[in-house]
């Protein structure tokens, strides 16, 4: 049993659409994990099965054994923490300071353990000087952080992200990719993100679903996911910027490699072990 198995799983919205058919997925805990594809995959459809916000209209999915029903979203949604792609869509308190207590006071935590939360949630995303003014009146990097703050207050055991480097210019994605790294790493929290964007997934992801037009086309580690060129072409995505180049290097003879880097640093450790 996996943490979150998905099996034979589809989703056809009420207008007809049909978003997702047939997944087969099945996420251990610690994992990082990366659906990745293009607009319109099914990758924000899929999200909202994990936590129940919708119901698989075939298949099961389930989470630590649970099934995703009416009675158990209150034990699933504590295990998993979803942070929306527009934090517009999940901040709607006055101050920085009540987003975070507001779901921790839905647990019932109070005094000086909610402060505690608080200090510790701003201080990871590192926002602290940030509590007593408006989600509103943040940048776009800040209402982020602010809302991956909301939900890591509460201890989930997942991290579910989606689209979680949309709209972040570069720094920000590069703090983001940090933080995001150093959660998994000494809390254990298993990542789940889906991204279109090719380039964070090596930086971010053990393991990597192709998704396409509601299907997985492909699955496995990320160096194998990246492997098959011609399928992640197919489905409109692209090989990370470096692993492009070293391709091009490649095929006009320039240089040899048993597998294609992937991120900056795997290419300079190719280029120099030559
Ligand atoms: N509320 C909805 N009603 C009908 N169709 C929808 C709805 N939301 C999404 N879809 C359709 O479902 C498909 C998958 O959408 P989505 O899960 O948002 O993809 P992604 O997040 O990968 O861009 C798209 O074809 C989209 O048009
Ligand atoms: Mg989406």
């Amino acid at each position: 049993m996996g943490l979150i198995d998905i099996s034979e799983a589809g989703y056809t919205y009420s207008d007809g659409c049909s978003a997702l058919k047939n997944i087969n997925l099945s996420i251990e805990k610690g994992e990082r994990v990366a659906i990745l594809g293009p607009n319109g995959a099914g990758k924000s459809t899929l999200f909202q099965l994990f936590n129940g916000l919708l119901q698989a209209t075939s298949g099961s999915v389930t989470v630590q054994g649970l099934s995703v029903c009416k009675e158990h979203l209150p034990e699933i949604r504590s295990k998993i923490g979803m942070v929306f792609q527009d934090p517009d869509d999940q901040l709607f308190n006055s101050t920085v300071r009540q987003e975070i207590a507001y779901g921790l006071m839905n647990m019932r935590i109070s005094g000086k353990a909610l402060d505690e939360a608080i200090a510790w949630a701003l201080r990871v995303v590192d926002m602290q000087e940030y509590s007593a003014k408006s989600p509103h009146n943040l940048s776009g990097g800040e209402k982020k952080r602010v809302a991956l703050a909301s939900v890591l207050a509460m201890r989930p055991e997942v991290l579910v992200l989606d689209e979680p480097t949309a709209a972040l210019d570069p720094r920000g994605v590069s703090n983001l990719i940090s933080l995001l790294n150093s959660i998994n790493r000494d809390q254990g929290i298993t990542l789940i993100f889906a991204t279109h964007d090719v380039d964070i997934v090596p930086l971010l992801a053990d393991k990597v679903y192709l998704l396409s037009k509601g299907e997985i086309v492909l699955g496995g580690s990320t160096a194998e996911v990246f492997k098959d060129k011609e399928v992640i072409r197919k489905i409109d995505l692209r090989l990370p910027r470096v692993a492009h180049l070293a391709e091009l290097l490649a095929r006009d003879g320039i240089l040899n490699m048993d597998a294609l880097p992937l991120t900056i640093g795997q290419a300079k450790n190719l280029f120099q072990t030559r």
